[in-house]
């Protein structure tokens, strides 16, 4: 194996995370095929149950709440809204193929105001709008024309405008407690940077970590 001078060296700076998740992201959305801010959230029961599914990164930064943080979009009353109801605490992971990096992101979530979800729910079109308020997220469905029925009865309700936003439909901000960044280097000897802290206002400590 030959390695040169600049490989001996962690490719992910000592910085402010939430500065290179910002480089990092906006690397992504210049080279992804589609939903560069796709990730994937897992929540877990209280009995320590994990379960995981994508959801779409709908804000995110030093400035949001406490201590920065980052923001999706759900209905509460879905498998993962009651897991959060139960335990208020969530992993999120982007893996950008095409940048050949992971970013893990592990904290707590508070719930967004009501006019943080108001304001996110009718900034989607009308049809989408409509779309969530029409589904109970997760229930069974005996057959999709049973959905699309009240799809009609909700356009027939509203025929014009923004739709009410149901009080289930609503967004999480998850503060982070740990940030970790990996990066694919050459013969697998891969890079990985974790950024920690105790509380939302404390200082971030870092460490490489073993690939
Ligand atoms: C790329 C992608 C983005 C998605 N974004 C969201 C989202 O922002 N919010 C959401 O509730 N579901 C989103 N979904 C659907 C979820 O993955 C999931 O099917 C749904 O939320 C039900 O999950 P649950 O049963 O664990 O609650 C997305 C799916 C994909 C594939």
């Amino acid at each position: 194996m030959t390695e040169t001078v600049d490989d001996t060296k962690s490719a992910i700076p000592v910085t402010d995370p939430f500065a290179l998740f910002e480089k990092w992201f906006g690397e992504a959305k210049e080279t992804e095929p589609n939903d560069p801010n796709a990730m994937a959230l897992a929540t877990a029961t209280p009995e320590g149950r994990p379960s995981v599914r994508m959801v779409l990164l709908k804000g995110h930064g030093s400035g949001l709440g406490e201590g920065g943080g980052f923001v999706f979009y759900t209905n509460a009353e879905s498998r993962k809204g009651e897991e959060i109801r139960a335990n208020m605490h969530a992993s999120l992971l982007f893996h950008w193929k095409s940048q050949r990096r992971q970013i893990r992101i592990e904290g707590p979530l508070t719930e967004v105001s009501e006019e943080q979800a108001d304001a996110y729910f009718h900034s989607r079109p009308r049809a989408s709008q409509i779309g969530s308020a029409a589904s109970d997220q997760s229930r069974p469905l005996p057959e999709r024309q049973v959905y699309l029925d009240r799809v009609a009865a909700l356009e027939e309700r509203f025929p014009e405008g923004d739709i009410p936003r149901p009080p289930h439909w609503t967004g999480f901000l998850l503060c982070p407690r740990a940030i970790e960044f990996w990066h694919d280097r050459k013969y697998r000897l891969h890079d990985r940077r974790r950024f920690t802290r105790e509380g939302p206002k404390d200082a971030w400590s870092n460490t490489l970590l073993y690939p």
